[in-house]
């Protein structure tokens, strides 16, 4: 329950009562007020998420964490709410339904910069900061979890924003192989 390398998508999902024991607030910038729940991330993710954050100061490259940890209720009204907007399911490729979220397990990250806003938008892969946390993510165990065409694969579209710790091992080797975590687990069962 507590892996971190746990899949988890539309058909791997948590509990309702799942919430992370070991979480601590994140000591890197964030685009949220102390004490907000957003800023929660299992301690290990937080820690390593704090040395990514470091290592691209040194760098001058200026991110923002957006949000980490989300409660099964919380995802839950993010998804009722987007549903309410549109007319058919498939036209949500963007928050996961509840129980699929990476957010709930305290080990997924939302990442942006003064560039776009503060926003969370493709934009973000063009800047100097999406562009130095795609090339550096893995080397502090974070993956990009939602490719550029890999939709028909994770589930969700695009998102060159959203990181999610795997240690440092696995993020290496998905980076160095190029599989998504439901390839590498399909390729692990065949
Ligand atoms: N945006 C991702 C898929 C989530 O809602 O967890
Ligand atoms: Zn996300």
């Amino acid at each position: 329950m507590n892996s971190y390398v746990r899949l988890i998508n539309k058909e791997h999902l948590l509990p309702v009562s799942y919430v992370p024991k070991d979480m601590t607030e994140a000591i890197f910038p964030f685009c949220a007020p102390k004490g907000s729940s957003k800023k929660l991330m299992r301690k290990e993710a937080a820690d390593w998420a704090a040395l990514l954050f470091a290592q691209a100061r040194w760098d001058d490259i200026y991110l923002f964490g957006a949000s980490a940890y989300r409660s099964y209720s919380r995802q839950q009204q993010l998804y009722e709410e987007r549903m309410a907007l549109l007319n058919h399911p498939e036209d949500n490729p963007y928050i996961a339904p509840p129980g699929a979220s990476e957010h709930q397990s305290g080990l997924a990250l939302d990442v942006t910069c003064a560039g776009v806003g503060y926003d969370l938008t493709e934009e973000f892969a063009y800047t100097p900061e999406g562009k130095w946390l795609a090339r550096n993510a893995a080397l502090f165990g974070f993956i990009l979890r939602y490719p550029l065409r890999k939709t028909e694969i994770t589930g969700y579209a695009w998102e060159p924003w959203h990181i999610r710790y795997v240690t440092r091992s696995l993020a290496l080797y998905l980076t160095l192989t190029g599989l998504t975590l439901e390839e590498f687990y399909q390729m692990e069962a065949g």
